[in-house]
């Protein structure tokens, strides 16, 4: 099946909370993006499920999904059923907060890792938290929704970090690329988003040291 047959069907994969079918897919910009990034093989995982999991298969990658509605992967398998695409790829339906942290210890490194799950504080940054780890370097890190003050802090943070490198945003979806792994001095020295807090208080640490001399030597007079 062709990607264009999927963009013009356009099926809905999610629902609201009442139970009608939605549809919270990415934009056909988005998977054409993502598509063009994967090889076949490539180790892949998206948190959050729907038309973005298509760029994945249809590219032949080696995919997991995982968002709670296990209806999601269902009616992702059934599509496939109809329209003769291999539906090969691992669903979990289970929140990425619960399964991360243990999925991370059993699988191999990662290719290309989308965030698209949970979109309330602090999901983003916990499913980039443990995904990161297995992202191999010169791999792709896909945030969606960065224009949400929720997913912001996470693409603020990426952009400053010598080790990420922001490639494309298209509409309100960021490619970053990992550089290399991250370098800790100490703790939260090296990281990009405090250099500026770093500077400053090394400023005004200098500062207070001058002024307490000056204070010395003329109580001294
Ligand atoms: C914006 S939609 C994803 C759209 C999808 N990328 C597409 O192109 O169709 C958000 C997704 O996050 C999933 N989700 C909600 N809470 C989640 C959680 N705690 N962990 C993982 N996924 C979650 C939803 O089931 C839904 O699949």
């Amino acid at each position: 099946m062709e990607i264009e047959k999927l963009l013009k069907d356009n099926p809905s994969f999610h629902v609201w909370g009442d139970g009608r079918p939605a549809n919270f897919g990415v934009s056909d910009k988005v998977v054409k993006y993502i598509i063009s990034k994967l090889k076949p093989g490539f180790a892949t995982l998206e948190t959050g499920s729907g038309k973005s999991t298509f760029a994945f298969l249809m590219a032949g990658c080696k995919h997991i999904s995982i968002a709670p509605d296990a209806g999601e992967g269902e009616r992702i398998r059934q599509y496939c059923l109809a329209n003769n695409l291999n539906a090969d790829f691992s669903f979990i339906a289970e929140s990425s907060a619960e399964v991360l942290p243990a999925l991370m210890k059993t699988i191999p490194a990662l290719d290309v890792v989308f965030i698209d799950g949970a979109h309330r504080y602090p999901y983003a940054e916990i499913d980039y938290h443990f995904t990161e780890q297995k992202l191999r370097v010169g791999g792709y890190m896909i945030v969606d929704d960065v224009h949400l003050p929720s997913v912001r802090n996470l693409f603020v943070f990426l952009k400053r970090e010598k080790n990420w490198k922001l490639e494309a945003v298209i509409g309100k979806t960021a490619f970053f690329i990992k550089t290399g792994e991250e370098v800790l001095i100490n703790d939260w020295q090296n990281q990009g988003i405090n250099s500026f807090f770093l500077v400053y208080s090394d400023f005004k640490a200098s500062v207070i040291k001058l002024i307490k001399t000056v204070l010395f030597m003329k109580n001294r007079d």
